[in-house]
């Protein structure tokens, strides 16, 4: 059984879709062990509580800088044996010292289709707002592998989500949420935790 650790930064419907997948049994191969949360009023931390899953809480400006607080992420990281490091709406940086202690061991889910709308600056509703000022009709959600770039990692999964008229940011992230990244990242983490995602050449390939 593979130990997922969870992080997250705020409402934690993405972490909640994960609890309830691995409650239906579709976590194949991993049980979530721990969730790490970037503030202590995370809702998401109520939501791990809830469920009986250990939680922690690691806040970016009790360090000096970026290179102490991804150290004592690393460790945290390391003391709960995790084998699988998923990333539910974690706004805060860690520098390449976390991705390079679990290379191809962190994925992260956007609501985007990567490569648009995403890099530095490209989180939560502002990829929306984004996304509508250009005028897409189709966005979605992408699950892909951490790297020390932004948003630049290996690509799991993707489901795109069709824009309609007259959204606002607001509805537009309802509908990816509920249409591709409830469904994709439970999928992604089953997968990983089947040992079926492999990468090759900076892309992946599912068995
Ligand atoms: C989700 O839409 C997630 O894709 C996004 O933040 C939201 C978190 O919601 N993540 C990013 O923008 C990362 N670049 P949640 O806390 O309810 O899961």
């Amino acid at each position: 059984m593979k130990n997922i650790c969870v992080l997250v930064s705020g409402g934690g419907t993405n972490l909640q879709a994960l609890i309830d997948a691995e409650k239906r049994g579709e976590i194949q191969g991993g049980r979530i062990t721990c969730v790490i949360a970037s503030k202590a009023d995370a809702y998401a931390l109520e939501r791990a509580k809830n469920n009986g899953i250990r939680t922690r809480v690691l806040v970016r400006k009790d360090y000096a800088d970026v290179t102490a607080y991804s150290k004592a992420m690393c460790d945290a990281l390391i003391e709960e044996k995790a084998d699988l490091i998923v990333y539910a709406g974690f706004m805060t940086i860690l520098d390449e010292q976390v991705c390079n202690t679990f290379p191809n061991r962190m994925i992260n889910v956007h609501p985007a289709l990567i490569p648009s709308f995403c890099g530095k600056g490209f989180y939560g509703l502002h990829v929306h707002e984004a996304a509508l000022a250009k005028g897409v009709k189709v966005s979605g959600a992408t699950v892909h592998f951490v790297t020390a770039e932004c948003d630049a990692g290996p690509i799991i999964l993707q489901k795109a989500v069709e824009v309609q008229q007259g959204d606002t940011p607001e509805t537009l992230q309802k509908r990816i949420m509920e249409q591709a990244e409830w469904k994709i990242l439970p999928q992604a983490v089953s997968l990983f935790c089947q040992d079926r995602i492999s990468v090759e050449n900076g892309t992946t390939i599912i068995r």
